[in-house]
């Protein structure tokens, strides 16, 4: 049989994974919830969450993974016997979720493009038009959002082909510690904005938001619990197998409980840097700019770029950071789904067949994200793509009135939160955090939080998630 390429090194490892949990959702998602939420309060759940929720997640994940040495779908069926299906739901949130952030990830390139044209005085520039009518006349244009939307899903294709260690590694090694000084340099720019202040504000000072009317009520408890936990799964791209997949190419030398904290670490303080970026720009430059959802990228943070002295500059800048985070997070769930294909063609003795399933894979994903670019993320208005929308015959909403949000609730809404209970009860009650604690400590390292995972698994993660599972439900559908 032939032999299965892993990850070349820890910090390849590293940057692949914390690639895979640093993306949109740390970009826009984070620092808008945040604020919107009681923000420190916010923080603070969140960072509650994301160590008895995440991180035990996280780790029961990679260990799985690496036991088993097979994608999501393999390892389920090697170790369970009552959730031996788990793994193809993650098969499924991974196209599910590819379908719109592909989308996006097309998006964030046209707006690379338009600010490059910016910068030139090029054609395809905003011609002088502000953030709303450049994006509105993006939507209008099915064609050319689909056209971007492939070239993103290409892209992706093209990294995933080139293996785990020869495309996915390469690629996050160089653009991790590239976005992360991105990521500072347009720190810098948007806290020495006069009026950037308030940004940090919203974001930090619990009620700050409520009393300056930039919401108009008081998120209740559990909607704060519920947010920053369905939040907290997405960002760190748990419940769906894709640290399942990335774990089973680590090194069994290698430490997965140092591993998973300092992924989630990371992420978090990816997420609050990107807010430290976003936020404060918004209310330094475009202070009735919409500050969440697609606009806070394509409308609100363009209008700042052409409010900006050097603006196009710092738009190519700060689009191209947004693109490869969308990157090194879309490969990470194409990965789940070609994995599997390849460690079942590799058993059957066929070679891996890489090349084959990702391409198949792709063109899998982009009749997804064509749908998805067709309504325009749901602004082409009732277009006959959209099956799912408003009735235009009594205007009768029906459950999602645009494919990114149908696909969007479905995914990050039930699915992943509901993967995540169900690996809980399957490692706290099926085949017990013994199995884990081995595969930790496999090679004599220290599992210091032992204690900690053997509760949190058992009880208190399987609690928190069917609250998110129920906040999500709730938020969702009525
Ligand atoms: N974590 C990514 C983000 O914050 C999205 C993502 C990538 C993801 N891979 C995933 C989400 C796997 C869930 C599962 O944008």
């Amino acid at each position: 049989m032939e032999e299965r390429k892993g990850f070349g090194s820890n910090f390849g490892f590293l940057m692949a994974a914390v690639g895979s949990a640093v993306g949109l959702g740390n970009i826009w998602g984070f620092p808008n919830k945040m604020g919107a939420n009681g923000g420190f309060t916010f923080l603070i759940i969140y960072l509650l969450l994301a160590a008895c929720c995440g991180l035990i997640v996280m780790i029961g994940e990679l260990a799985l993974g690496r036991k088993t040495g097979k994608g999501a779908v393999g390892a389920y069926k090697i170790l369970s016997k009552k959730f031996r299906w788990l793994g193809w739901l993650g098969i499924l949130s991974a196209f599910l979720i590819l379908f719109f952030y592909c989308a996006l990830g097309g998006y964030c390139i046209k707006y690379v493009v338009l600010n490059v044209g910016n910068l030139f005085g090029a054609g395809f520039g905003s011609n002088g038009l502000n953030g709303a009518e450049v994006f509105g006349a993006f939507m209008g244009n099915q064609m050319e959002a689909v056209i971007y939307g492939l070239i993103f899903v290409l892209l992706t294709m093209l990294i995933v082909m080139g293996g785990v260690g020869g495309g996915i590694e390469k690629v996050c090694s160089v653009g991790m510690p590239a976005l992360f000084i991105i990521l500072l340099i347009c720190i810098i720019r948007a806290c020495t904005l006069p009026g950037a202040v308030d940004g940090l504000k919203y974001m930090f000072v619990p009620g700050w938001a409520l009393e300056h009317g930039v919401i108009d009520k008081a998120p209740d408890l559990l909607t704060v619990l519920s947010t920053a936990g369905g939040q907290m799964f997405f960002s760190l791209s748990l419940g769906m197998g894709a640290m399942i997949t990335y774990g089973s190419y680590l090194n069994k030398k290698e430490n997965i409980e140092k591993n998973a904290l300092l992924i989630v670490i990371m992420d978090t303080m990816v997420a609050l840097m990107a807010g430290l970026c976003v936020i404060p720009g918004r209310f330094a430059l475009d202070p009735t700019g919409k500050l969440g959802g697609p606009s806070l990228l394509f409308v609100t943070m363009q209008n700042v770029f052409d409010n900006m002295p050097l603006g196009s500059v710092f738009g190519i800048l700060f689009y191209l950071l947004v693109v490869f985070a969308a990157i090194s997070s879309s490969i990470s769930l194409l990965e789940v789904i070609v994995a599997h294909f390849c460690d079942k063609a590799r058993e059957k003795g066929k070679g891996d067949k890489r090349k084959a399933y990702s391409l198949i894979a792709a063109a899998a994903v982009g009749v997804g994200c064509i749908l998805v670019c067709l309504d325009c993320l749901g602004g082409a208005g009732i277009s006959p793509f959209n099956i799912l929308g408003m009735n235009p015959e009594n205007g009768l909403p029906m459950w999602s009135d645009c494919w990114l949000d149908f696909f969007d609730c479905i995914s990050e809404g039930i699915l992943m939160p509901l993967g995540a209970l169900l690996m809980c009860l399957c490692i706290g009650w099926e085949i017990g955090p013994k199995v884990v604690d081995e595969e930790v400590t496999l090679e004599g390292q220290n599992f210091k939080l032992r204690g900690f995972f053997n509760i949190c698994v058992k009880i208190i993660t399987p609690l928190g998630m069917l609250l998110v599972l129920y906040g999500q439900i709730k938020d969702f559908f009525f």
